[in-house]
């Protein structure tokens, strides 16, 4: 391998400054989103009304707690990163109108998971394997999120 080749393939291996700064950013997006999920749960868990949405306000209940543990792995990947965890959310959004509401929650959680796979594919990109193990990880709980809203709006 010539020396020119060999530096290319170490700069393949390595993260540049630039990349891991972008990371970054994407991850406070990605967590502002979580505090955004988890405004959003905590207050429609307790006021969702109507017999016909059996025990989706307990799964939302779930979903609140699940959120704050992604916010809790963002922030530290993000400090592990050298950045700075943010401390504003994305505007919560809230209908008193509860299909309404779900579809919103259902909008947000395809949002987040469009986002995820993006984060996901740069976290590769840059040979952060550890971070793309993590967020492969909330990914999960998103889809979990979507298909558990979508039965609730009788998508499925
Ligand atoms: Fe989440
Ligand atoms: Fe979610």
């Amino acid at each position: 391998m010539s020396k020119s080749q060999n530096s290319q393939a170490a700069d393949a291996e390595k993260a540049s400054p630039s990349d891991i700064k972008q990371i970054i950013q994407g991850l406070n997006e990605d967590l502002a989103r979580e505090y955004k999920a988890i405004i959003q749960y905590v207050v429609f868990s307790s006021t969702l009304k109507g017999a016909q949405y059996g025990d989706i306000a307990a799964q939302l209940k779930i979903h609140a707690s699940q959120e704050l543990a992604h916010a809790l792995e963002l922030a530290r990947q993000i400090d592990y990163l050298g950045g700075n965890p943010t401390v504003k959310s994305k505007d919560a959004e809230f209908s008193a109108d509860s299909k309404t509401m779900l579809e919103i929650d259902l909008k947000a959680e395809q949002e987040t998971i469009k986002n995820y796979r993006v984060r996901i594919r740069q976290a590769e990109g840059a040979g952060e394997f550890a971070l793309s193990e993590k967020l492969r990880a909330i990914i999960a709980q998103e889809q979990d999120h979507e298909i558990d809203l979508k039965d609730a709006l009788g998508l499925r």
